[in-house]
């Protein structure tokens, strides 16, 4: 072996290694001897390289000297290095306890011997960052001798290159390099240059599916796909992007997009001190945390009193239309509560002309200002007639849609509206008692609205007191009701869906009892029923409670049911404060998409005061954020 001596060849390697001569050179001072047997040929050639240099009269050669190349390469400070073995280098993380299985065994074994033989090595070897980047390293060791010829250090010099590992080429190492451009050069451009890790796709992978974990990981996986300009422009925008999100239109642009236009406008109706940031909206009805029950009282009065009346949300305001009065007297008046008033108080409504009156019909808002009234029970038996009301006209007056096509009269079914321009009718109970199960729709839009029948192939039984709930702005979810099941009528706890989006609209089974007797399966599933309410929420979800329920079951338990889901399932939503006592024949309507009123209503023979009203809210502005 080649002895050679002198500061030249360390001055030489140190500036071309781009290390701190000054510290390498105190290394050299300190030691009496100095360095030997420097071959410069053996060190890099191509741009700046680590130093390490080791005690080799310590057990396992400690390293005593790193260079500042080495650190920022390989991503390993130098207290962190120093007084350890160099072979960290071949592990995969500074956390793993053994030897990559990638790394060449026998290049190891050619290092130790090297070691022992105080022989030159120069070899290439897999490496890896501290944030577990594969690198080839070629490396070369040098041993050091003292005036005695005693090897007292090791210098290393390493010249790290970007490698693509290869799994499938297991068990043996191979590895691409990457273009021929070190590590360096990656640092010195990091905008053009995809990184090290970026090149490792498949280990990334594997990195992925062990640890997706938590969102941090998640989030790591995502960003690790993104060059590092678009990591840099990230990091510089992420600030930006987390004010965007609390700019009002978004958070309302967002909501429209998940709700629909129909929805957000509702949503909006919620004026005055009460009107809500969307972003808070967006989250409270998501998570129903705020959801709360209140009771209160409204001034006014509904007179005549009467029972069987349907109530309907207009904007802020609750209207009432038709009863049944005293002696079974069908009725017509139209009352309103405006709830936007600082102390709401029921006015009756003056218009030029009413409807014949009417019990067990239903009333449903248009375009979220007018008011459809359908079908129900009057003085000459039942009725399959629909009037429309303008509220904000001057002189408010009921219009009657003639169309010549018509359902066969009937009380006690239900309705909804779609888009806000289409009157959907269902079920119901003719003149001779016979229950329906046909599904009917008003398109209002027309100059000249005309009903037409959905036609289906399969329905579902016959329904009077179920619930029509719209989903989305296609579908629509039945729920409940007292249906036909053979030769009996039993209470149901039966939902389907139908899209009437589709070319050929079907009704499709979604959840029910489907045991004998109406004996629910499950806690969870609620109990069968009739006469309840269900109120659509934001997101295809729908809430339904109350009724007529057979056994000692609490009406006042509220069940969710997430349509959007594959396989929807009940659950039970616990709602604090004043719950309603009541068992059925109450009214309901969802007031600016927040606020259910529930109003009426008979429990244990009592019947409801009109001025005393329970609410389920489910948006509050008090909350703090
Ligand atoms: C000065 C010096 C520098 C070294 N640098 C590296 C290195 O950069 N990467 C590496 O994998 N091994 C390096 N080694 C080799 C390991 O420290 C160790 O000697 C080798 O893994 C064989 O020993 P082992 O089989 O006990 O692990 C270096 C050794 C010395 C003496």
């Amino acid at each position: 072996m080649e002895r050679r001596t002198g500061s030249l060849e360390l001055q030489q390697i140190a500036s071309n290694a781009s290390g701190n001569v000054e510290e390498i050179a105190d290394i050299w001072r300190d030691s009496a001897q100095g360095f030997r047997g420097i071959h410069m040929d053996m060190v890099c050639q191509s741009g700046p390289c680590g130093i390490v240099v080791t005690d080799a009269l310590e057990l396992d050669h400690p390293i005593v000297y790193v260079n500042s190349v080495f650190e920022l390469i390989t991503g390993y400070r130098a207290d962190e290095v120093l007084g350890r073995n160099c072979r960290f280098l071949q592990y995969r993380s500074p956390f793993a306890q053994r030897r990559y299985s990638l790394v060449d065994t026998a290049v190891v074994a050619e290092i130790s011997r090297c070691l022992n033989d105080g022989v030159v090595f120069q070899g290439e070897l897999l490496n890896f960052r501290k944030d577990g980047t594969p690198l080839m390293n070629r490396l070369c060791l040098t041993p050091i001798y003292n005036d005695e010829g005693v090897i007292t250090h090791f210098l290393g010099v390493q010249s790290f290159t970007e490698v693509k590992l290869n799994h499938g080429s297991l068990p043996g190492l191979d590895w691409e390099k990457s273009k021929h451009h070190t590590y360096m050069q990656k640092l010195e451009d990091p905008f053009t240059q995809r990184t090290s890790l970026l090149g490792c796709d498949e280990a990334s992978e594997n990195f992925c599916s062990l640890h997706r974990v938590n969102d941090e990981i998640l989030a790591f996986s995502i960003l690790v796909r993104l060059t590092p300009r678009d990591i840099a422009s990230f990091s510089i925008v992420c600030q930006r992007f987390s004010k965007m999100t609390k700019d009002e239109n978004l958070w309302k642009l967002v909501c429209q997009n998940a709700w629909g236009s129909e929805t957000t406008s509702l949503l909006e109706t919620v004026a005055g001190p009460r009107k809500l940031a969307w972003e808070k909206i967006a989250r409270q009805l998501t998570t129903l945390e705020v959801a709360a029950w209140r009771e209160f009282s409204v001034g006014g009065s509904v007179h005549p009193s009467c029972c069987n009346f349907s109530v309907c949300a207009v904007g802020s305001k609750v209207v009432l239309f038709g009863g049944e009065g005293v002696n079974m007297q069908p009725r017509n008046d139209t009352f309103v509560l405006d709830l936007s008033d600082s102390h709401p108080e029921w006015k009756h409504v003056h218009v030029k002309f009413a409807p014949p009156g009417r019990w067990g019909h239903t009333l449903s808002c248009l375009n979220n200002s007018q008011l459809v009234v359908f079908g129900g029970c009057g003085t000459d038996g039942l009725l399959n007639d629909a009037f429309v009301l303008d509220l904000d006209e001057l002189q408010p007056t009921w219009r009657e849609i003639t169309s010549t096509i018509r359902p066969v009269p009937r009380s006690w079914h239900s309705s909804c509206t779609l888009d806000g321009t289409k009157l959907v009718v269902s079920g119901g109970c003719t003149d001779s008692g016979a229950l329906l199960s046909d599904t009917f729709l008003l398109d209002l839009t027309m100059e000249n609205p005309m009903w037409r029948e959905i036609n289906v192939s399969w329905r579902p039984p016959s329904r009077l007191g179920h619930t029509l709930s719209v989903c989305g702005s296609h579908k629509i979810l039945m729920y409940g009701g007292l249906a036909t099941s053979g030769s009996v009528r039993l209470r149901s706890s039966d939902a389907y869906i139908i899209d009437l989006s589709d070319e050929e609209p079907r009704w499709k089974y979604v959840i029910g009892n489907m045991l004998p007797g109406g004996v629910s399966p499950s806690n969870s599933v609620p109990p069968p029923r009739l006469d309840h309410v269900a109120l659509s929420l934001p997101g295809g979800r729908v809430v339904v409670f109350g009724g007529s329920i057979a056994g000692s079951h609490s009406a006042a338990q509220l069940y969710m049911l997430d349509t959007t889901e594959e396989k929807p399932t009940w659950r039970i939503l616990y709602v604090p404060g004043q719950q309603p006592n009541f068992a059925w024949g109450h009214s309901t309507c969802v007031v600016g998409g927040t606020r259910v009123m529930v109003l009426g209503g008979h429990h244990t023979g009592e019947e409801w005061v009109l001025t005393e009203l329970h609410e389920l809210c489910l948006a509050s502005a008090s909350e703090q954020d």
